[in-house]
């Protein structure tokens, strides 16, 4: 049995098809738009983005998101996991009449229900929207600086990557910094190598969302093993979205070859058709990863996590001792 942790998953694309189902029956509202057959439909990034927004916006209440990342975490510690960040978005909670103050005690309700029923450990990570643009970031970023929760540990930017530039985001980003949060940003996914340099440049952050597209220029993957950026990587996402066209063409392999830190992430995993335990296989499967290297995967993770020390060597206890119990 291999261990897990999860830094990349956003709570709002965690939502299964049957939990959104019955917040729609709470609301009387129809999803025949974006769910068909038990599974959510979407043909491309924006499509996607139109689907997760209608999803999100039934989910209403503080308990409502209390379901949401209690559902989450419990799936995830049945898939041996002991660790999760997942990113939230105020701009959804706004979108969906409900506070931030709500949205934030609600999800940090489930956490706490999920841990108590299992030990599984996690933290939220605030996002602003980059489609939204500069100011919008700015009130995400300001409003989880002004109102600090200890389950709140990182910052980051989520949204469609084609549109504006890292350096618009400076101020914002240097507001969460300025907090004490952790920072990563969502880069090289859906845009080249160059969208990863810049966001490395402007929001100098300590791991990447995605980064894959590094892999398109040699010198930045040697910047990133040599800065020690760790690349959060989604594979099944990035295949679900065509980034490339197969598993065996995925990145991942050269760039651990290349001493870039990476670690395995579903993203949003019922809109990709995938979980935790899908992407630890995939990287057995297609990246010729034995338990010991996925183990590493795992340690990785949560030496890079945004927790406190003391959890963080209490994480890594608990990994060394399961692998010498199972060793
Ligand atoms: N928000 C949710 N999933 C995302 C992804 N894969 N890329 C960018 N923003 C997202
Ligand atoms: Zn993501």
């Amino acid at each position: 049995m291999v261990l897990k942790a999860e830094l990349h998953c956003h709570v709002e694309g965690a939502a299964s098809p049957a939990l959104v189902e019955k917040k729609a029956a709470k609301y009387g509202a129809d999803v025949s738009a974006f769910i068909i057959d038990g599974k959510f439909v979407w043909h491309d990034f924006t499509s996607f983005l139109r689907a997760y927004d209608q999803a999100s916006a039934l989910f209403r209440t503080e308990e409502d998101y209390a379901d949401l990342s209690e559902d989450y975490l419990l799936s995830l510690a049945k898939q041996d996991a002991i660790y999760s960040e997942v990113f939230i978005s105020t701009d959804h909670a706004i979108s969906a009449g409900l506070s931030p103050r709500a949205y934030i005690e609600g999800l940090a309700e489930g956490m706490h229900r999920a841990k108590a029923a299992t030990g599984i450990e996690s933290r939220m990570i605030a996002t602003g929207l980059r489609h939204k643009g500069p100011d919008a970031v700015m009130q995400a970023a300001k409003y989880i600086a002004d109102n600090p929760h200890p389950l709140v540990s990182g910052f980051g930017m989520a949204g469609d990557e084609r549109m504006h530039h890292p350096e618009d985001f400076a101020r914002a980003f240097n507001v969460a910094r300025d907090a004490g949060l952790g920072i990563t940003v969502h880069a090289g996914e859906l845009s080249g190598w160059e969208s990863v340099a810049n966001a490395l440049d402007a929001l100098k952050p300590s791991r990447i969302g995605h980064g894959v597209r590094a892999i398109e220029n040699p010198d930045l993957v040697r910047r990133l093993a040599d800065e020690q950026i760790l690349l959060e990587c989604c594979p099944g996402s990035n295949i679900s979205l065509q980034v490339y066209a197969d598993f065996p063409s995925h990145p991942f392999p050269v760039l651990a070859k290349a001493g870039v830190p990476v670690t395995l992430n579903s993203d949003d995993p019922p809109y990709f058709h995938t979980d935790l335990t899908r992407e630890y296989e995939i990287a057995a499967e297609f990246f010729g990863c034995d338990d010991d290297t996925l183990t590493e995967i795992t340690r990785t993770a949560l030496k890079a996590a945004y927790i406190d020390e003391t959890t963080q060597n209490s994480l890594l206890e608990r990994l060394n001792t399961d692998k010498t119990v199972s060793a």
